[in-house]
């Protein structure tokens, strides 16, 4: 057989979702033969225990040495063992290999996506990466190649389903935040190391990436506001479902206009909000992810899906691994990293947002003047407020319509500031509305 009777796969990394592809490659083979046009062939699977036996890997193919692996001179490299240095080292060895590379390492990506974009370009060689946003969804390729004719303005989605199960939970069955951290826990659905969960910056990865797809311009993590869901209370998820909201973890990247607060640009954030109940995303329970997006010609779409787990994780590189494969065959490439707007990005002050403010107020004359003038001195202006309790007991809370994060930051410190608030009780952005 000459090589171009076949297409050589090497796969790094043999736990939830390299064993899943190892599964699907074996079971779709016939399939994946038509669609490429030659049959895919495993050459190896990188572990770091290759003396324990993997189901469904023959352990003949087991290699503890993932370098070597990666300089095969496979056709194509999937790299699915996660973390950054060997990681990083491995893609850019398969690469001067002249290895096309499918990866799902969103952390890799979010961290040093550009290094990896330069060496696929240097060795004419592709970089794929579905699924490393929103798993088995299919949003990564719209991103780069569907919609490549019109402007993306906004991408707003639930993009990370451990604590989308969290906030399910704590909404549905009015389980506290510790409690059904144990739960998520015990379902094995929390990162080795949970902050990446739980304190958002799995979806600030995420968030990243999808938000240099969608506006041709260099995003990392360090780029994005983060705020996890820890300091989500039951008080806040009751307030959100008497007034219509539910809460979820939003990862949002926008483009805003130039304006008299500043030079148009993109800015990226990941914190809980409160959204509509009417809101698509609203709808969006458990582990699943959605992820909302606007376009200037297209208008709004949203992709919906499993973001996690083996088999579809395992889906979602597999596409990439048919595509790879038959521009391996074919001599061609696949699209390669676009930064041509070079937008700066923007700190998260800019972006316009509605807020939820819940005070714990002294119920006495002049208190309510006092807290208007607090929004009013920083120019935003409030859309409801609603008393509950008397005397002792008394909560405020405020609804305001859209102003500058930076604005309403401001307000809610002048707030802490006033004799008549006792306490801020909660603040949460409002995002979703009409
Ligand atoms: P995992 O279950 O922990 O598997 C990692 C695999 O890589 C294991 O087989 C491990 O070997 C091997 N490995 C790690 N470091 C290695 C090293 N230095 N040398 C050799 N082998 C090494 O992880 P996973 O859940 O499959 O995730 C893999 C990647 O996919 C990550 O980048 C993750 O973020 C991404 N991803 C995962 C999901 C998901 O649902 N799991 C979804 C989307 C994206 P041993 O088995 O011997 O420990
Ligand atoms: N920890 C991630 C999540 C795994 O919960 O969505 C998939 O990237």
């Amino acid at each position: 057989m000459s090589a171009r009777d076949e297409v050589t796969i090497a796969v790094l990394g043999g736990g939830t979702v390299g064993t899943s592809i190892v599964e699907l490659l074996e079971a779709n083979a016939a399939d994946l033969r038509e669609r490429v046009g030659a049959p895919l062939r495993l050459t190896g699977v990188a572990v770091r225990d290759a003396s324990r036996s993997r189901p469904g890997i023959p352990d003949a193919l087991l290699t503890d040495d993932p370098m070597a692996l990666a300089r095969s001179g496979a056709d194509v490299v999937v790299e699915v063992m996660g973390g950054i240095e060997t990681a990083r080292e491995c893609i850019l060895a398969a690469m001067a290999a002249g290895s096309s590379v499918v990866t799902a390492n969103k952390a890799l990506l979010a961290e040093d996506g550009a290094a990896l974009y330069r060496a696929a370009r240097e060795h004419g060689v592709d970089l794929y990466f579905e699924a490393s946003v929103a798993g088995a969804i299919p949003l990564l390729r719209p991103l780069r190649e569907s919609l490549a004719g019109d402007r993306v303005r906004k991408v707003m989605g639930i993009v990370n389903g451990t604590t989308n199960y969290m906030l399910t939970k704590m909404d549905e069955e009015g389980v506290e935040y510790d409690a059904v951290f144990a739960e998520a826990d015990a379902l094995g659905y929390l990162e080795a190391d949970p902050s990446l969960d739980v304190d958002g910056h799995d979806a600030a990865a995420k968030a990243a990436i999808l938000a240099e797809l969608a506006f041709h311009t260099r995003v990392t993590i360090d780029d994005v506001f983060v705020e996890g869901i820890a300091n989500v209370t039951a008080d806040d998820m009751a307030a959100a479902r008497e007034m219509g909201f539910v809460i979820k973890l939003l990862a949002i990247a926008e483009v805003v206009e130039a304006s008299a607060d500043g030079e148009a640009g993109v800015i990226v954030r990941v914190h809980p909000a409160m959204v509509p109940k009417t809101h698509p995303l609203a709808a969006v329970r458990e582990s699943f992810n959605a992820v909302f997006v606007e376009a200037q010609a297209a208008g709004e779409m949203m992709f919906y899906g499993r973001g996690a787990g083996g088999h579809p994780t395992a889906s979602a590189v597999l596409g990439d691994v048919v595509a790879a494969a038959r521009n391996r065959l074919s001599g061609g490439l696949g699209p390669g990293e676009s930064t041509y707007s070079g937008l700066p990005v923007l700190p998260v002050g800019r972006a316009r947002t509605e807020y939820y403010v819940n005070l714990d107020v002294a119920d006495k004359s002049g208190v309510l003047a006092n807290i208007a003038s607090a929004f009013a001195d920083e120019g935003v202006s409030i859309q409801v407020v609603h008393q509950e309790g008397h005397g002792e007991d008394a909560g405020l809370i405020v609804r305001t319509h859209a102003a500058t994060d930076a604005a309403l930051q401001a307000t809610v410190d002048r707030l802490r500031g006033l004799d008549s608030v006792r306490t801020v009780v909660g603040v949460m952005r409002v995002e979703g509305e009409e």
